[in-house]
């Protein structure tokens, strides 16, 4: 399996007051954005760097800076919305495209609904953003149409994985490695990640 749990005392100290059902929109939005900061730090692990001068008070040195990688985040409307913001504090400099995936109740195939991305796909390193990673459809489908459009480097973040979406995601794009602070234990009979933490776009929003 490609998926990495990270596995952070503060990531998973967060997640768990994330998932309290007592945990109402404000606080949840602040820690969501707050653990969506400290994935992105280990997702961005791998950048290249190169060397270039710098000119301290006292002297001139070598120092490491970032290589001009392009990337690219694309959240899944609704509920990747609340962790674009938290990996945008730590790389401003990338682009952000937006997916709309619903599944159409009688074929449950996943329906495009809205897409809109950096013109340069091709050009850039995706990081795609779907917090709850539950039957793998959304995720799938947003990993098909960047491949689609050129992507050739692309990583998943969530925030909580169901098995199933893990092995739907995995079977069918093996090379796309997934990160995620929990592999849960099942999907209910609703598509609800067991024990999960409800709704994220409904939790974000406060629209329940
Ligand atoms: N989407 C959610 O917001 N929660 C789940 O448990 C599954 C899908």
């Amino acid at each position: 399996m490609q998926v990495h749990i990270i596995d952070h005392p503060l990531i998973q100290h967060k997640l768990s007051l994330i998932r309290d059902v007592k945990t109402g929109p404000k606080e949840f939005r602040e820690l969501l954005e707050e653990v969506a900061m400290l994935m992105a730090y280990e997702l961005t692990r791998n950048l290249p760097l190169e060397e270039t001068e710098v000119e301290t008070p006292v002297a001139k040195c070598r120092c490491k800076m970032l290589a001009g990688k392009k990337l690219g985040v694309v959240p899944i409307l609704r509920a990747g919305l609340g962790m674009v913001n938290g990996v945008l504090r730590l790389i401003p400099a990338a682009k952000v495209g937006h997916m709309g995936v619903y599944r159409n109740p009688e074929t449950l195939q996943p329906v495009e609904y809205y897409c809109k991305l950096p013109t340069d796909v091709a050009e850039r390193d995706f990081i795609i953003i779907d917090p709850m990673l539950a039957t793998g459809g959304s995720s799938k489908a947003t990993i098909d149409m960047l491949k689609a459009r050129g992507a050739k480097s692309i990583k998943l973040m969530c925030l909580v994985a169901a098995p199933e979406g893990v092995q739907v995601v995995n079977a069918s794009h093996p090379d796309v490695e997934i990160y995620t602070a929990a592999v849960d234990e099942k999907l209910n009979d609703h598509g609800y990640i067991v024990p999960g933490l409800g709704d994220a776009g409904d939790r974000i929003f406060g629209t329940k």
